[in-house]
């Protein structure tokens, strides 16, 4: 039995929004099928993009979709994606089975993605294989209003309006797959190519350089010394592994062990955090400069069968706790953590959807960012108090609601925990969850609805204490009014 102590005029800062971010690459099934279906495709749509998976999106109050990778964005050279789709550049996604890339979903389709969606827009710029000038021209294509050569262009293939970039990328993963650079080198790439990322609105674009891969604390300290003035965030790469990189382990039927090894791979994310932030605050002690982790979530093996290069694997209550205690971990470092997307949005590593066909499955992610909706742009409350080693929690408030969610990842251990509001006292209560009886319970094509956010009743109010038990293998979220 736990207790903690909840201060409501004790505020700790802001989580933004944007901490619930997307990323969707155009690898395997993300884009074509599970975004993207075509205007003549006899799956509803909508110009193009599939009505389910728009409505599932908006429902879960998506802030910001990353695009166009990942690997790809080094690869993307963004003229080959935009005039009439019949005849557009047919590529080689290299990165990504080596398939055919008909380039039918591009600049234009990505903004009535977002759109249709309701977010904003993180565009990510080639720097391995694009030039200065590509990138340029992409942004003034983007976001120019006046007269100019790319507003005409963009104006003849029949966009007048600029539209919105909130947030652009200058690289992705430049220690690797995005030209196997060396820190010194990318920070020097990284001023010049920012330079040209001209500002044409009044709104600021968010400029993001490419930061670390994983704990390469050495990459974060050389980036921050040579260009901390020139950016407001650096990104940050960690995927949760139950095992080692060359030795990915399956989504389903695995050993309890795997349970516990992914979610302590996961859960890394804090150390990594705090110390790329110790770093950061060198360099930046007024937190300027936002850590973005752009990539991040389960990787697994992929599901039988399906093509290796198209990573597409399931996903199980073990990934919602994942989720769950990242964005807990998020939540603590909200005041460097600016914006994080998960890897990926439908059909690849850690998805909230999956797609066969017309068919369409919500996974247990899925729920837990619906379950956390109400901790976007919310204000964390400082608690005290002590918490099992297999629970984690986050509390917040927002125009007088509380939300407090749990996760504990328990295999059998129930765990209990009073809430005890030092001023005030709770009303209108209201708990729902997501609970696992086996530890890869997931929803199927054939069993959609194994795992659903249903409503939690295993909790009492007592003026100023909320007692709540919380099952193994579970995340609940509490959302109360206070007096
Ligand atoms: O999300 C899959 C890949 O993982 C991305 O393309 C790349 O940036 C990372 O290595």
């Amino acid at each position: 039995m736990s207790k903690i102590q909840v201060t409501f005029n004790r505020e700790k800062g802001t989580i933004s929004r944007y901490i619930y971010g997307q990323f969707a690459e155009h690898l395997g099934r993300c884009i074509y099928e599970g975004v993207w279906v075509g205007t003549e495709s006899a799956i509803p749509n909508h110009n193009g993009m599939r009505l389910d998976v728009v409505e599932a999106l908006k429902a879960i109050q998506v802030p910001v979709i990353r695009w166009p990778g990942g690997c790809f964005a080094d690869e993307y050279h963004w003229k080959d994606g935009i005039g009439p789709t019949e005849e557009r550049a047919t590529i080689v996604n290299t990165h990504w089975g080596g398939v055919t890339e008909n380039n039918h979903f591009g600049t234009h389709e990505f903004f009535e993605l977002c759109k249709q969606v309701g977010a904003e827009a993180y565009v990510n710029g080639n720097v391995g294989s694009g030039t200065v000038q590509e990138m340029q021209e992409w942004v003034e294509y983007m976001t120019m209003d006046g007269i100019s050569p790319m507003s005409k262009f963009r104006r003849e293939n029949g966009q007048d309006d600029p539209w919105k970039v909130k947030f652009f990328g200058v690289g992705n993963e430049s220690w690797g797959c995005g030209g196997n650079m060396r820190p010194e080198y990318y920070a020097d790439l990284y001023r010049r190519y920012q330079t040209y990322v001209r500002q044409y609105t009044k709104e600021p674009l968010y400029k993001i350089a490419c930061g670390p891969n994983i704990d390469d604390y050495h990459w974060m300290d050389v980036l921050m010394k040579q260009a901390t003035p020139f950016m407001d965030g650096i990104s940050l790469h960690h995927y949760a592994l139950a095992s080692k990189w060359e030795d990915k382990r399956p989504a389903l039927g695995f050993p309890d062990e795997e349970w516990f090894s992914l979610i302590e791979s996961a859960v890394k994310m804090d150390e990594l955090i705090t110390r790329h932030s110790t770093i950061m605050d060198k360099y930046d002690p007024e937190k300027r400069v936002g850590l973005i982790v752009d990539e991040w979530g389960s990787w697994l093996a992929v599901e039988p069968g399906t093509n290796p290069g198209f990573l597409y694997q399931q996903n199980t209550i073990r990934d919602a706790m994942i989720a769950s205690l990242t964005l807990n971990i998020f939540h603590k470092h909200a005041d460097r953590v600016h914006m994080a997307n998960i890897a990926q949005m439908v059909n690849v590593l850690q998805a909230m959807i999956l797609t066969e066909g017309e068919k369409m499955i919500k996974t247990p992610t899925y729920y837990v960012f619906e379950l956390y909706k109400n901790h976007q742009d919310a204000t964390m409350v400082d608690t005290d108090g002590v918490i099992s080693d297999t629970a984690s929690y986050t509390v917040s408030k927002k125009d007088g609601m509380m939300t407090a969610s749990f996760c504990n990842y328990s295999l059998t251990e129930a765990e209990t925990v009073t809430l005890s509001l030092v001023d005030g006292s709770f009303d209108e209560v209201e708990a729902y969850g997501i609970v696992g009886k086996k530890t890869d319970d997931h929803n199927s094509f054939e069993n959609p609805n194994a795992i659903v956010k249903q409503a939690f009743k295993d909790f009492s109010v007592e003026e100023n204490e909320l007692t709540i038990t919380l099952p193994p293998m579970s995340v609940i979220s509490v959302y109360a009014k206070g007096k």
